[in-house]
């Protein structure tokens, strides 16, 4: 399976933070929000990944992320033209996707919980034979997101994106698994009446073939909104009280690359040299000096 960071946008909630910086390079707390989408892909143990921003941002994506090598991932990098939706990432990306399955992650969206890792297998299990699976989050005003309706026996009944009127308290997460039919799908859509290819109407395809997962996010796991100076605010908030109560750090890519396996104790021990000035450089090096997964 192959992953994909959507990182473009105009960012225009976020102006005047976002006039000359890309949304996702701005920092939640102590690293780059697109650290965090990155992880979630790296603990769903995907390494080949497209990042896709403006022709104007990648140049500074790169320069961060670079090949992805250090990390022991494959990173590549597309431009999206205008930010026409985000279905638009299944046709920037098609030559990046070839013949596989593929994660699309939203670049502003931040997760954290104990169980991630198994919930992300489990999904990638649950499309092994085709299909798409995305999840289903408890928020108090869904309105703003995609929403998700279940009859009694918790079948999905319809995907509304940005409904007036809400069906349930489910929003849809920015995280979605699709086997290789979504290219296809992505292509028929037609814009909504926002004038966007909503990822919603390409949920809905398979739903109504019978080929959409939804899996509940419980309370276990956070899925925090970035979408406004005090939804950014709020989540730098939560990842410093997180990191320093449990002394783990959350989306720290270095440490997921070592726990992984992607990369050697010796190449953590040097990715914490580099940045031995912060305190996530020193987290980085008392990881690598302990040595012990
Ligand atoms: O965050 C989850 C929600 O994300 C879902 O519940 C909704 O169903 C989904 O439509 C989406 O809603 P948003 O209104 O939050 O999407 P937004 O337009 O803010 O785009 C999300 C990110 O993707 C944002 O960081 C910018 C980037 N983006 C967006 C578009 C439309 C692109 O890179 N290119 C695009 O064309």
């Amino acid at each position: 399976m192959k992953g994909i960071i959507l990182a473009g946008g105009t960012g225009s909630r976020l102006f005047p933070n976002t006039i000359a910086v890309s949304k996702q390079l701005l920092p939640i707390y102590d690293k780059p929000l697109i650290y965090y989408p990155l992880s979630v892909l790296m603990l769903a143990e995907i390494r080949e990944i497209l990042i896709i921003s403006t022709e104007k941002d990648l140049p500074h994506y790169q320069q961060l992320l670079q090949d992805g090598s250090s990390l022991g991932l494959s990173l590549h990098y597309a431009a999206q033209k205008t930010p026409r939706g985000l279905a638009d990432a299944f046709l920037v990306g098609e030559d990046f996707i070839s013949q596989d399955s593929v994660c699309l992650v939203l670049g502003d969206n931040v997760f954290y919980g104990q169980n991630l890792s198994l919930l992300l297998q489990n999904a990638k299990k649950n499309i092994e034979n085709g299909g798409a699976a995305v999840f289903g989050c408890m928020v108090r005003d869904p309105r703003e997101f995609g929403v998700v309706e279940f009859d009694e026996q918790n079948r999905v009944i319809s995907i509304e994106e940005k409904p007036r009127c809400p069906k349930s308290n489910y929003a849809v997460p920015g995280l979605y698994l699709y086997d290789n039919q979504v290219v296809r799908i992505a292509k028929q859509v037609q814009p909504s009446a926002r004038g966007e290819i909503e990822i919603t109407s390409v949920n809905n395809e398979y739903r109504k073939n019978g080929r959409l997962t939804v899996t509940l996010m419980g309370r276990g796991i956070s899925w925090l909104d970035t979408g406004s100076p005090k939804g950014m605010h709020k989540a730098s908030g939560f990842v410093k009280t997180v990191q320093e109560m449990q002394g783990f750090y959350i989306a720290c890519i270095e440490e997921i690359a070592w726990r992984k396996g992607f990369i050697s104790t010796e190449q953590l021990r040097r990715l914490g040299e580099q940045l031995s000035m912060t305190d996530y450089g020193k987290y980085i090096l008392s990881i690598a000096e302990e040595g012990v997964k």
